[in-house]
């Protein structure tokens, strides 16, 4: 008998779709049989180009818009989905506001802590408010929460990003506790500095002086990323809660 995953029968919300990772979650999802709600800002264009993607797959794909780290536009595109769609099974929180470049708590702008809070902390918060419900009453749901290994090595200029990403892992451990013996999983994975269409456009795949220091002396692929996604979606992983999972080719071994 072959193992696969198959997630056939569930829909998945992706938030941040159209991003850089976000986009190969939804393919990948959608591979492994998930109905995948495509979740955007600004990106439109895209999220429907991926709709079409995954439809010709033979999944249903829906767009749905939201500020992420607004509570009330979380609650309408709720409201969107239920109405025009279905609540998901598995929840994505994969959005995550950019700020470039990252400076030194000296000189990173007051804002920027706020609007890692926003995108990193509060859109946990709205997420499970708004689809863990649901996910309590059919007693099975998945949260998966995109991290970062940024988060354990706290490097110079990174702090605005570690620590709204600390603080979403704070909420998602202690979600994970209050809905467990509810049949939700909540887990995280964190990725390192992972290869993406952008440098394939660009050609930057290979950078020497961040493989070195990693293991397995190479970047991740973003396939690498969404495989791990997958897994915990699936009921493969319906033993794995709490979990904070590294995906950076042994770049941190801490933090589990
Ligand atoms: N890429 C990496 O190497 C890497 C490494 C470690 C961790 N991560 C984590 O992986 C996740 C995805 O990263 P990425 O590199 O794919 O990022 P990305 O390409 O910048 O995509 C993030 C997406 O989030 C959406 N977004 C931003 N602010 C939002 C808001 N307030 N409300 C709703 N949506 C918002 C944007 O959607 P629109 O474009 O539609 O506006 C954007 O496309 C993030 O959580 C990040 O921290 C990435």
């Amino acid at each position: 008998m072959t193992i696969s995953i198959d997630l056939s029968g569930k829909t998945a919300l992706i938030t941040g779709a159209t991003g850089q990772l976000g986009r190969v979650m939804v393919q990948t999802l959608a591979q492994c049989g998930a109905d995948v709600i495509i979740h955007y800002k600004h990106n439109q264009k895209h999220a429907a180009v991926l709709r079409a993607e995954i439809e010709a797959l033979g999944v249903r794909g829906f767009v749905a818009t939201a500020d992420v780290g607004e509570y009330d536009s979380m609650m309408a595109m709720k409201a969107e989905i239920e109405s025009n769609f279905k609540l998901p099974d598995i929840v994505v929180t994969n959005a995550v506001t950019q700020i470039f470049p990252w400076k030194t708590v000296l000189e990173e702008e007051v804002e920027d802590y706020d609007n890692q809070f926003k995108s990193c902390v509060m859109q946990n918060v709205h997420a499970a408010k708004a689809f863990v419900p649901h996910m309590v009453a059919q007693k099975w749901g998945r949260v998966i929460g995109i991290n970062t290994e940024v988060s354990i090595q706290t490097y110079e200029t990174q702090s605005a990003y570690a620590a709204g990403k600390k603080g979403m892992d704070g909420v998602l451990r202690v979600l994970a506790r209050e809905v467990g013996p509810d049949g939700v999983t909540v887990n995280q994975v964190a990725p390192g500095w992972t290869i993406s269409y952008k440098d394939r456009q660009k050609g930057t795949e290979i950078q020497e002086s961040y493989a070195k220091t990693v293991p397995l002396r190479r970047r991740g692929e973003d396939s690498e990323i969404a495989n791990v996604v997958a897994f915990l979606g699936s009921d493969l992983a319906s033993f794995i809660t709490g979990a904070f999972i590294p995906v950076n080719g042994g770049n941190t071994f801490v933090g589990v």
